[in-house]
């Protein structure tokens, strides 16, 4: 039996012009350069597809697929890459798009992978910025919200793989 319910946190009305901002941040800060956005899977797809679409300086995407939970909404702390990106980021300007940053372990797993590529420049943007949670010095360049603890779907967000389909995002009470 299903005992889950669920609360809304943010809207898919609030989530759509927060991501304008975001959008609007971004394009004014790469204005004149070329950036390639690098989402993580699979979190970061619905977010990946909306920010693009908002920023309006010319962008190219790749994406890397990183896993820190497994099943259950406790992170394991190991993190496993299971799909490396397919660009050459030297010398480039690299934009980490992520759903959320929790522990931070999975980001920095990242940055410290994505340095030893030595692009021009490398930085962060999460939609979600749990920081209380945070188990490294790791801060993002470019946040959505900030929230409390609290277990998050929705807006590519899962648990067990339920709920990334949905256009809300939800705490979840068990
Ligand atoms: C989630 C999320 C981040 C990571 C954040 O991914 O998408 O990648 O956890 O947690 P951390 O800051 O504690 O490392 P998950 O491992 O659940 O894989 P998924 O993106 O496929 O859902």
């Amino acid at each position: 039996m299903d005992t889950t319910s669920k609360e809304i946190l943010f809207s898919r009305e609030v989530i759509q012009k927060r991501v304008g901002e975001l959008a609007a941040q971004i394009s004014k800060d790469y204005a004149g350069r070329e950036l390639i956005l690098i989402g993580v899977l699979k979190g970061a797809f619905i977010f990946m597809a909306d920010l693009i679409r908002e920023i309006s300086i010319p962008c190219r995407v790749d994406f890397a697929r990183l896993a820190s939970y497994g099943a259950g909404s406790e992170s394991s702390g190991k993190v496993v890459m299971t799909k490396d990106i397919e660009t050459s980021i030297k010398d480039k300007d690299i934009l980490i798009v992520e759903d959320i940053l929790d522990t931070g372990l999975t980001m920095q797993y990242f940055v410290d992978w994505l340095r030893e590529r030595n692009p021009k420049s490398l930085k962060v943007c999460v939609f979600l910025d749990k920081r209380k949670r945070r188990k490294v010095t790791l801060e993002a360049d470019y946040v959505g919200f900030a929230m409390e603890d609290g277990f998050v779907v929705g807006y590519g967000l899962d648990f067990n793989e339920r709920y990334r389909f949905s256009p809300d995002i939800y705490v979840i009470k068990q």
